[in-house]
């Protein structure tokens, strides 16, 4: 099965799905890495991996119509089968979406459909956690669909939040789950325990 990851900065969750391909975990391979952002930390991951990798935005290409037709020509290129969006900050065109429909896949890192939404990256999630004053976090991975977290959940794991958190100190507990929990639900759809298509 040949993987495309989506990563805008970086790159920490695409490292982790490389390195269980590497390590065997995930019978499959990242074919291709693709970002918006030209001087990402993904872009250099991959390139240091020997992967092949693109930059491809609307700045460089004009609109959001062209982008979408050369992601999909990279796309195609590598015979992918499925796409994970790893911290890629960017909605996907509509014809990515149909013509991978079920295929796509995003990690946020927080339990939805709490804490989701448009808006709701980064540490801006952490930081409505902390002052919701939650006990849990966690990280969901879901279908992606037109609209910003809100497609089929696929899996979920608890990450708790500590009486003395900061959203610095709860980012970090969540991001190395995330690490984990990518390679086990990556080699979960990859068994066909979590359907494509
Ligand atoms: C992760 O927290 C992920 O949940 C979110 O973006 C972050 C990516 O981190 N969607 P990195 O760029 O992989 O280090």
């Amino acid at each position: 099965m040949n993987i495309a990851v989506f990563a805008s900065h970086g790159g920490s969750d695409l490292q982790a799905i490389i390195d269980g391909c590497k390590g065997g975990q995930i019978d499959a391979k990242v074919a291709v890495v693709i970002s918006n952002n030209a001087n990402s930390m993904a872009l250099k991951r991959a390139e240091r991996e020997k992967i092949s990798h693109y930059y491809l935005s609307v700045k460089q290409l004009g609109t959001e119509e062209v982008l979408a037709e050369e992601i999909l020509k990279a796309l195609e290129k590598y015979s992918i089968d499925m796409i994970f969006l790893a911290g890629y900050m960017r909605m996907l065109h509509v014809s990515i979406l149909d013509r991978y429909h079920n295929r796509i896949f995003n990690i946020h890192p927080a339990l939805l459909p709490k804490f989701g939404g448009k808006g709701m990256y980064g540490m801006n999630v952490h930081n409505a956690v902390i002052e919701a004053k939650e006990r849990e976090s966690g990280v969901t991975i879901h279908r992606v669909n037109a609209e910003y977290d809100s497609g089929e959940i696929v899996a979920q794991t608890i990450v708790p939040v500590l009486n003395n958190d900061t959203a610095e100190i709860l980012a970090a507990r969540v991001l190395e789950r995330e690490h984990e929990f990518l390679v086990e639900v990556i080699s979960d759809i990859v068994e066909g325990k979590i359907q494509l298509g």
